[in-house]
């Protein structure tokens, strides 16, 4: 019956992607909030705000100008999408202005985005 331990282990455990920690991406959020804001009202900020960001279109807030490669990107933000582009801007979108050298740890990665959805 050790297979049955195992199993319920690895059940406990999880898959390394199922849902963040939106309370912990918070926290992680932090490093975003130097350039961005999740309102649309707030002052402007050195970059878009994120406020609804998950399923939204790359370059699509209206009053923010975007560099060339951001405005023309066909990028939709899903967490597939957030995920890469945390790791490297660069290597989602070549040329973006966002000057962030991004999140190594998949789970700091993981909550921020589950803390961006529920924006
Ligand atoms: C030093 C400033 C800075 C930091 C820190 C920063 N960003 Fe950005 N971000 C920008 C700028 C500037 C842009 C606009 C990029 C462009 O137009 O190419 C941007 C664009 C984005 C976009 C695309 C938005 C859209 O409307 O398509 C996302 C998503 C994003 N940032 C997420 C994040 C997250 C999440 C963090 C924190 C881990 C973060 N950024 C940290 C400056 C920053």
């Amino acid at each position: 019956m050790r297979w049955v331990v195992l199993l319920l282990a690895l059940i406990a455990a999880g898959p390394a992607t199922a849902g963040g920690d939106a309370k912990r991406g918070k926290t992680i959020y932090a490093q975003c909030a130097a350039c961005h804001t999740v309102d649309p009202a707030a002052p402007k900020a050195l970059g878009p705000h994120l406020k609804g960001i998950v399923g939204r279109k790359a370059g699509a807030v209206e009053d923010y100008v975007y560099s060339p490669p951001m405005r023309r990107s066909a990028v939709i933000w899903t967490a597939e999408t957030l995920d890469a582009f945390l790791v490297d801007p660069q290597a989602v979108v070549r040329g973006t202005k966002m000057p962030f050298s991004g999140l190594p740890t998949p789970r700091d990665r993981e909550d921020l985005i589950a803390f961006l959805a529920g924006l």
